[in-house]
């Protein structure tokens, strides 16, 4: 199976190698993040023609969080898998859910006994992707060290033709240095969680895409996805709030990661488009 890649969709095969594209869409925040997706998914895969679409879902219930429902809604967008993060387990609801459904991950690296799985396979037209979702362990709660838990993690996925591992972290050197361990044996290595997109993606020496954060989709008018006069009233006063999501001027960040060889990429290319206002 490891080295099959299909021919890409509507071109003629001639001298063209075969591609296999992974669309990863960062951190989906609240129902703006959500409806950016549905809304800009359609014109994304007739221009891209992603063969795989992978989306970091761990802010995708209000905010914080995911439940089944906002878990569904992103897998019939055309989601073929959901990586999480720091706010998995904040709704109960998704809790056996993660045990049910194989096309949602958790950080590899938590503890055995935190629900879920941390690595999952996905196939189309007879290629496979693996996914696997990791944490940082600085300023975050990760059962063990990513650099050191990676490694099991990807035998789980050794069978899949393309790995794709999502780095859920705050520290950039945390995931450049993952980046690096990572070169020549994975696809491509994504950051997440800090929702900003950053400047340096780019094709790793030994053929892995790299890219510290890819951002967030959701609304670029609030701080990190969430209403900007509660943040900056908390960050004001010191007194807590109730922090809501924006729905100000929605975003869709994501990267396209393209591969033409089993595991080595060939680009990475950002995607950050804007989202039509909702007609009302
Ligand atoms: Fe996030
Ligand atoms: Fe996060």
């Amino acid at each position: 199976m490891r080295g099959r890649v299909r021919r890409p969709r509507g071109r003629a095969t001639g001298s063209v190698p075969p591609i296999t594209a992974i669309l990863f869409i960062g951190d989906v925040v609240g129902r703006a993040g959500r409806r950016a997706l549905r809304e800009l998914l359609p014109g994304l895969r007739e221009e891209l023609a992603p063969d795989f679409v992978v989306a970091n879902g761990e802010n995708a219930a209000g905010g914080i969080g995911i439940t089944p429902k906002e878990a569904d809604e992103l897998l019939r967008a055309g989601v073929d898998a959901i990586t999480l993060g720091n706010h998995t387990y904040r709704h109960r609801e998704i809790w056996s859910y993660l045990e049910q459904e194989r096309r949602i991950v958790r950080p590899a690296n938590y503890l055995p006994n935190q629900p879920g799985r941390g690595t999952t396979i996905v196939e189309r037209d007879g290629v496979t992707l693996g996914i696997v979702n990791l944490s940082g362990a600085v300023h975050l709660q990760a059962g063990s060290p990513p650099l050191v838990a990676i490694d099991g993690a990807l035998k789980e996925v050794a069978r899949a033709d393309q790995i794709l591992v999502d780095m859920h972290a705050e520290v950039t050197s945390e995931k450049v240095a993952l980046g690096w361990y990572l070169d020549g044996k994975v696809t491509a290595v994504v950051g997440t969680h800090t929702h900003i997109p950053t400047a340096d993606a780019r094709v790793l020496p030994g053929g892995t895409a790299y890219i510290t954060d890819v951002g967030m989709t959701g609304a670029r008018g609030g701080v990190i996805g969430m209403k900007r006069e509660q943040s900056i009233a908390v960050m004001r006063t010191h007194m807590p709030m109730r922090y809501e999501p924006s729905d100000e001027d929605p975003w869709i960040n994501a990267v396209l990661i393209r591969a033409s060889k089993p595991r080595r990429a060939d680009e990475i290319r950002q995607i950050l488009r804007s989202s039509p206002a909702p007609s009302a």
